[in-house]
């Protein structure tokens, strides 16, 4: 059964939607508003002709090669596709290419003056670098990396805020062949430990500190710190950005400034295979420790660079606004191979989205005249905090096109940034994606697919998408289902870093080799819509980041004080999800111990994990086996209904229930 909704009638359909959803999962809302793409705009678009979907059903092949043909290869490939491996794809294959050539030296002819990194730092400091600035910095850090001893393969840290020379690093890595493995600035030093660890990283880049709302981060600091248990990094490269007091361990740590100096501004891009890894980047998954995502570099550059073209529409004078941190993968994929690839200017902005005021994105909007504009359903909440008198201050008529990432976003909050943000001018393109599929998968064609909010609308052209029950069979129109991809296609990543088997078992094995498993749940409405309804896994979309339930517990657990926890998601109005602990500790000691566990998860993962729910409770729901079931606290706290046919001990449910309410924050005690 499901129910209709025009979404323009009923503005807080989000609501509704939650709470039909999860009151009753037969019933589904569904907005029933279509929003046709802007004839200005359709005008204009770099793809026009609907034909592009029935040419690519039946040649996807071409669809692709095609593309990658607007490239520059050293040596084209032989082979489109090298599927006798399977599960391991190789795309292009034989064919050769440099990545930093595709996103700097193919421009120099006619781009070299153009802007293509535009930089606000938090505290107004501003810097732009031309195609040729770049190809100069980046052919200088490459030609230091080559001093210090780094070599084709070796991996690469960078652990850095969005400052340029992130993007001049991981493009100077891409000329020499090393493999960068970029780590989000927020994680701990334990996290970056773990990362360095794993890829054997033996340089770092990093630097000195940053601004965040106001406040120094001392970023050289957690480096120093993760580099005690690790003893892997030869050499550590420094930007000076705040020219803070730093400690520098002589001949280990070098600044940036006196590596590059003297450097010759010229260094031969290395003849890439297609199927040479380009980087690695560290996603949470449904196990305990992060995996690392292997991406190639012909494969992956092609299908970023389509993607910007086709569905971010990108243009020589557009100022594109991707507003994704490097250290993930909308940040490598739509900051920088993306855009760049493509010749396009991208902003970057080092601080955070609401400081000093919280118009503070539509005054860089106005200042820049960014045109379009990609962002988190996170921000898009935050934004709407902005009363409308205040958005009115400021000029946005610089926008053409808006984009959306990471979350569902909800028909409202979509039909708010529609209306306020792009003032009904601007398509929004609802893209779904993962770090797995290093590019966009689902989303609409801008002036192409009529828009529903809050569906991410049909599957690209290229790609065969499906959504299943467990057992495999396509599910009917409101049916919720498995979300699937049914052939591979270039940006799908190599491997885990060393964990075949968790690459097979994860992503390979529920449907078999030929189907890759997203760990997404949707469903179609009736016009063949998709409605990505989240995770199905143990992992957590809090702000658009992963974080897995899983590694969270392990961290918990490794406090003397706790006897056993249970992590979930909480609904949060903003960041989609917050983190809930449900532990069984030694002793009463709970405001201290809950201090504990706060901090605990926090020098082990990061601030934004940090736990918004405590609850210590004598026992957890249990199976008869003894085992937790998390997802009846986790259908309580989402407001569902509890299947507690199950349970050996329901009663504790009832006692956590007269504890706490649905949408708690805070810590309890379960007596
Ligand atoms: O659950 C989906 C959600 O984000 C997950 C992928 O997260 P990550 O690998 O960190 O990549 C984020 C940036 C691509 C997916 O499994 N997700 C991503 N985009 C959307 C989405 N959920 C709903 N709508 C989207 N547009």
């Amino acid at each position: 059964m499901y129910l209709a909704v025009d979404t323009a009638v009923f503005q807080k359909s989000a609501e509704i939607h939650k709470f039909l959803m999860f009151k009753n999962k037969q019933c589904l809302v569904v907005s029933m508003r279509v929003i046709y793409p802007p004839e200005d705009f359709v005008k204009k678009a770099n793809v026009r002709d609907p034909a592009i979907y029935s040419r690519t059903a039946e040649d996807w092949k071409g669809f692709w090669e095609d593309f990658a043909r607007e490239l520059h290869w050293y040596e084209p490939w032989d082979v489109f596709l090298d599927e006798s491996k399977a599960p391991y794809y190789r795309f292009f294959v034989n064919g050769k290419i440099n990545v930093a050539y595709n996103c700097i030296d193919r421009h120099l002819e006619g781009k070299r003056t153009k802007a293509a990194v535009i930089w606000e730092g938090e505290d107004g400091a501003q810097r732009v670098l031309t195609y040729q600035d770049l190809y100069r910095e980046v052919c200088r850090l490459s030609n230091a990396l080559k001093e210090l001893g780094v070599e084709k393969g070796d991996r690469v840290a960078i652990f850095m805020p969005n400052v340029p020379e992130t993007i001049i690093a991981m493009l100077a890595c891409a000329r020499i062949g090393a493999v960068h493995v970029v780590v989000f600035e927020g994680f701990s030093a334990r996290a970056l430990a773990f990362r360095l660890k794993d890829s054997h990283a033996n340089f770092i880049i990093t630097c000195d500190g940053y601004y965040r709302r106001g406040e120094i981060h001392r970023l050289k600091d957690k480096v120093d710190e993760a580099l005690k248990g690790y003893q892997g990094v030869k050499r550590v490269i420094v930007v000076k950005r705040l020219g803070i007091e730093i400690s520098m361990l002589p001949d280990r740590d070098f600044w940036w400034d006196n590596v590059v100096k003297g450097q010759k501004a010229r260094c031969e891009p290395e003849i890439m295979d297609a199927n040479d890894p380009l980087f690695i980047m560290y996603t949470s998954g449904a196990i305990a420790e992060p995996k690392g995502v292997v991406h190639s570099t012909g494969g992956f550059l092609v299908h970023v660079y389509a993607t910007t073209k086709m569905v971010l529409d990108l243009k020589d004078n557009d100022v594109f606004w991707c507003t994704a941190e490097p250290g993930w993968i909308t940040g490598h994929s739509y900051v920088v191979y993306g855009p760049l690839s493509n010749g396009g200017t991208v902003l970057i902005y080092e601080g955070a989205p609401d400081y000093p005021h919280p118009c503070r994105v539509y005054e860089i909007i106005e200042k820049y005249g960014v045109s379009v504009f990609y962002t988190v359903p996170t921000l898009i909440r935050m934004l709407s905090a902005c009363k409308d008198e205040e958005i009115e201050k400021y000029d946005l008529s610089s926008l053409r096109l808006l984009g959306s990432v990471g979350e569902p976003i909800e028909p409202d909050t979509w039909l708010w940034f529609y209306r306020k943000v792009g003032k009904e001018r601007c398509p929004i393109v609802d893209t779904w994606w993962q770090t797995e599929t290093g590019g966009h998968v689902i989303s609409p064609l801008p002036a192409l697919t009529p828009m529903k909010p809050g569906s991410v609308t049909k599957p690209l052209p290229g790609f065969l998408v499906d959504i299943v029950d467990d057992g495999g069979k396509p599910t009917k129109p409101f049916q919720i289902g498995n979300l699937v991809i049914k052939r591979p296609f270039p940006g799908i990543f190599l491997n885990l870093h060393a964990d075949p088997r968790h690459y097979v078992k994860l992503y390979w094995s529920r449907y078999g080799k030929k189907v890759y498993y997203t760990g997404d749940a949707a469903y179609r409405d009736d016009d063949g819509y998709i409605w990505v309804i989240g995770r199905v896994d143990d992992v957590l979309n809090i702000s658009g980041h992963r974080v897995s339930t899983v590694e969270v517990e392990h961290v918990i657990m490794e406090l003397d004080e706790v006897k056993e926890c249970a992590v979930i998601g909480i609904p949060d109005r903003v960041r989609g999800f917050a983190i809930g602990v449900f532990a069984i500790i030694r002793g009463e000691n709970y405001e201290e111990v809950a201090k504990t566990i706060q901090e605990k998860v926090k020098e082990s993962i990061g601030s934004f994990a940090k736990p918004s729910l405590i609850v210590f409770t004598p026992d957890l729901p249990r199976t008869e086996g003894r085992k937790v079931v998390k997802r009846a606290l986790s259908e309580f706290m989402n407001g569902r209904d509890v299947e507690i046919s199950t349970l050996t001990n329901p009663e504790i449910l009832r006692k956590i229930k007269e504890t706490i309410k649905r949408d708690s924050r805070g810590v309890y005690v379960v007596k």
